[in-house]
């Protein structure tokens, strides 16, 4: 997720309870094709030898761009592409990437087979329709382009966040790629809060995998086997395994998107929502450090 799954909250999620695969944050390719944009991207694509199997998402339109950041993709180690074709966010919308893809087919086979050039395997990450609902005709479409995994959101673009995630046309994804496909792997997501939920869904639906978003911030132990209940402390140690993590990064790490975080490791006890108050005050992580030990 954008501005979340870094190498550093991964690393957090990792400690807490690891998914059985990363994907990174998405990372545009025409930014990776420039020299002066590929820094940019440089800490989105930054990873740990330990966090394998880490597959790298890109979203762009130019078919050049995605084989050469495929090919570099391949030499940074990572396990695989995957191509971001459901983002609904208006400013990657109109740029023609993300979920405007569903609507460009032609150009999709081109990005598809760009991005296989390094060699890696290729999935695609996507919603069931652009303003309206056609698994059929998109996911069948997706299917015949030999792709190695298949994520489906089971919204429209249209839809954003904004209706439960459809769950019977993600069955009706495994259905098509039982006929179409046998070979790929269909991933669903949307609403998935716990492994345990992902897998009652995966039983019902018949897909291979199941994607957790949003759920790391409602529990960052979310992908536990065995789902427990864990302490407001416990909580509190991941965020300072959090800032410890900033701090030893050989990347600069800005320190106000840390802020986002901190819904995420200081709740449910009394007192919470005043903590997280003076921790939104804060201005560096010496700060956060001295308010959290006063606590
Ligand atoms: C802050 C934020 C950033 C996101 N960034 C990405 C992204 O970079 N790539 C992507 O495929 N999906 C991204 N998503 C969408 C989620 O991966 C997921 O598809 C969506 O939230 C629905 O699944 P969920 O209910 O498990 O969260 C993002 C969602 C949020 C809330």
């Amino acid at each position: 997720m954008d501005g979340v799954t870094d190498v550093i909250f991964r690393r957090v999620i990792a400690k807490a309870a690891r998914p059985d695969v990363f994907f990174s944050e998405f990372t545009n390719a025409a930014a990776f094709f420039s020299d002066f944009g590929r820094q940019s991207t440089e800490s989105r694509l930054a990873f740990l030898p330990d966090e394998q199997p880490l597959v790298a998402q890109i979203w762009g339109t130019n078919p050049d761009h995605f084989a050469f950041m495929a090919q570099a993709l391949a030499k940074k180690g990572f396990a695989g592409i995957d191509i971001n074709m459901g983002c609904p966010v208006k400013d990657v919308v109109k740029t023609g990437g993300g979920s405007a893809l569903i609507e460009q087919p032609e150009l999709v086979a081109k990005l598809i087979s760009a991005a296989k050039q390094g060699g890696l395997p290729v999935s695609v990450k996507t919603r069931i329709g652009f303003k309206t609902k056609k698994t059929d005709e998109w996911i069948s479409f997706l299917l015949r382009q030999d792709l190695a995994a298949l994520t489906v959101h089971g919204r429209t673009q249209k839809q954003m966040s904004k209706v439960p995630a459809d769950w019977d046309e993600v069955a009706k994804a495994v259905k098509l790629r039982n006929n179409i496909a046998p070979q790929t792997l269909i991933i669903g997501n949307g609403d998935v809060t716990t492994r345990a939920d992902g897998l009652e869904l995966a039983k019902k639906t018949g897909v291979d995998g199941i994607m957790i978003g949003r759920g790391v911030f409602a529990n960052p132990f979310c992908f536990e086997i065995e789902q427990k209940m864990h302490s407001s402390q416990e909580l509190q140690d991941l965020l300072n395994y959090h800032l410890n993590l900033i701090e030893n990064s050989e990347h600069i790490m800005p320190f106000a998107p840390l802020k986002r975080f901190f819904k995420i490791y200081i709740r449910d006890f009394d007192g919470a929502n005043e903590l997280r108050t003076k921790l939104m005050e804060t201005k560096s992580i010496t700060e956060v450090r001295e308010i959290l030990t006063k606590n």
